[in-house]
């Protein structure tokens, strides 16, 4: 019943294009796993199939003594071998070819010139437009190696070794603005790495269940659930394996959407019947974030009440052995320390990470091997409904990180409102699924208006709407005059409470998405 996928390596060396080429892969319907330069183990290198290697970009320069370095079981494994931007710079110092390094990076749009035939590029333009981000390049191919591209700085921008199998870029064929790249990839991945088996969501879903109705035969198992798209189709997923085993608790802390409570138990209690329990603790969140101004302690207390409140209801249902939880694959590569160091610390994410430990329960994390994008297929397939998994992305501490300083009852009532205006705006004039995310956000400030011939002192808001990938970098959206006017409108007209809109047009970086 298991069918094991031919598996593509990915050697993390640092680029912030990993990521991109995983799901460049995975678009192509092919098994990847991400893994940093440092940390592969022997498990993965000997698994059978493994049927290819990238090795990624990453911001060192390969002439540094201190710079990551090539595993050389990686080259005894003799499958295909692609090295991208600064993995080709390794593969080009290893096999002792030359490195120059130049004053100026080469970086944007640049045309390359095929000079030599290459399964690589079949099917690519002669001068295919590619994304070039380096400063090192390659001055001399080792012996054995051929040249087979120049860009139109007549730098070498690829090489190949067909009989060892190994492949180089100098560009980023992951990156968008490579319009042949996803050509380049699949020749990778087809031609010469003879990838046959393809990774496929139907066979996924099917071998989970079959695998947890195994693994999880007669045992309790409980889920928190948020009305996420993670915890939803988790939830969602092991109960088409263990049905009636599966209980799903709603910690309710009053900070979500307009309606959005009700629509998660409408949901909820209509799939999981007496198994789920909405559990309305907003009072408890509010008395402890009454007075509360600092970002960091609004995060940590709703955090740490979330926990208690889930213990404490988990405890009430006997016999549990295990924890559901909505991993995905970006948050297991990213919670692997790259390359030892500690990184700054912005924001406490809240997640249910400090669960398991607590309540010594083992964990099912049935979505851990996939992105976003994949959860969403699966979740279709799992019939819930396109509404709920098209929303756009919600933090955990909800609207508390949306109103700046001390938080009340009031407040959180005018946000919900105006963030439902916005909101709603955005969907009938079909903006809403070109925008990554968008909110409402309300500021401590009053100004003074005038509506009719009244004078008025009301509450500022400020909007967000934002385009990314992943939540890592964002672009402000750039709305037109006419939805600008628009929205302002709806919502001051709408909301008395509020008499002055702003529009928050910083990037990330320098700012975060949210507020706090
Ligand atoms: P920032 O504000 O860090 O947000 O740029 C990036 C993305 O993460 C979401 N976010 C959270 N998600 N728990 C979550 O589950 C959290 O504590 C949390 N804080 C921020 C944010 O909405 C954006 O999509």
């Amino acid at each position: 019943m298991i069918i094991e996928n031919e598996t593509i390596l990915i050697v993390d060396y640092g680029s912030q294009y990993t990521q991109l080429i995983a799901r460049k892969i995975r678009e192509q319907n092919v098994y990847c796993l991400v893994h940093p330069y440092n940390k592969i183990g022997s498990k993965i290198l000997k698994n059978k199939n493994l049927s290819g290697i990238i090795l990624s970009g990453g911001p060192n320069s390969v002439k540094d003594k201190k710079s990551p370095k090539l595993d050389k079981k990686i080259l005894g494994l003799k499958i295909p071998i692609l090295g991208i931007c600064y993995g080709l710079q390794l593969l080009c110092k290893e096999f002792n070819g030359k490195i120059g390094q130049s004053s100026s990076r080469e970086y944007g749009h640049s045309l390359i010139n095929c000079i030599n035939q290459s399964q690589l590029f079949k099917g690519v333009k002669k001068n295919s437009q590619v994304w070039m981000s380096h400063g090192d390049h390659i001055e001399k191919a080792p012996n054995g190696f051929v040249v087979t591209s120049f860009s139109n700085k007549n730098i070498i921008s690829s090489i190949q070794n067909k009989k060892k199998m190994i492949y180089g870029l100098q560009f980023h064929p992951e990156v968008y603005h490579s319009l042949d790249g996803n050509k380049i990839l699949s020749n990778f991945l087809s031609k010469i790495c003879k990838i046959s088996s393809y990774f496929k969501l139907d066979d996924f879903l099917s071998n989970k269940i079959y695998d947890y109705k195994k693994k999880l035969n007669n045992k309790k198992v409980i889920c928190g659930v948020s009305g996420g798209v993670d915890s939803t189709v988790t939830s969602f997923l092991l109960h088409k394996a263990i049905k009636n085993n599966l209980y799903c608790i709603f910690v309710d802390h009053g900070l979500l959407r307009f309606k959005e409570s009700n629509e998660v138990v409408t949901i909820f209690k209509k799939k999981f019947g007496k198994n789920f329990k909405r559990v309305d603790a907003s009072n408890i969140f509010l008395s402890k974030l009454k007075k509360i101004k600092d970002p960091e302690k609004k995060r940590k207390i709703i955090g740490k009440t979330f926990i208690e409140i889930f213990e404490k209801e988990a405890k009430k249902i006997k016999n549990v052995q295990y924890l559901a939880q909505g991993t995905l694959y970006p948050d297991i590569i990213e919670s692997i320390p790259f390359f030892g160091g500690p990184t700054a610390k912005i924001k406490s994410h809240h997640n249910v990470g400090g669960l398991p430990k607590k309540m010594n329960l083992k964990i099912v994390e049935p979505l851990k091997e996939l992105f976003k994008d994949e959860v969403r297929i699966l979740g279709k397939k799992l019939k819930i409904s396109s509404d709920l998994l098209n929303r756009h992305p919600f933090p955990g501490p909800g609207l508390a990180i949306r109103i700046p300083g001390e938080i009340d009852r009031k407040k959180i009532d005018i946000l919900k409102r105006v963030d439902n205006h916005f909101i709603n705006y955005l969907k009938k004039r079909n903006i809403y699924k070109k925008i990554w995310q968008a909110f409402a956000i309300l500021l401590p400030v009053k100004s003074v208006g005038v509506m009719g011939d009244e004078r008025t002192y009301s509450y500022s808001i400020a909007i967000r709407a934002v385009t990314s990938v992943d939540g890592m970098t964002a672009d402000f959206y750039m709305f037109s005059k006419e939805d600008l006017t628009e929205i302002s409108k709806q919502i001051i007209s709408n909301v008395k409470e509020v008499n002055r809109v702003l529009y928050d047009f910083t990037s990330k970086p320098p700012g975060t998405i949210e507020w706090e």
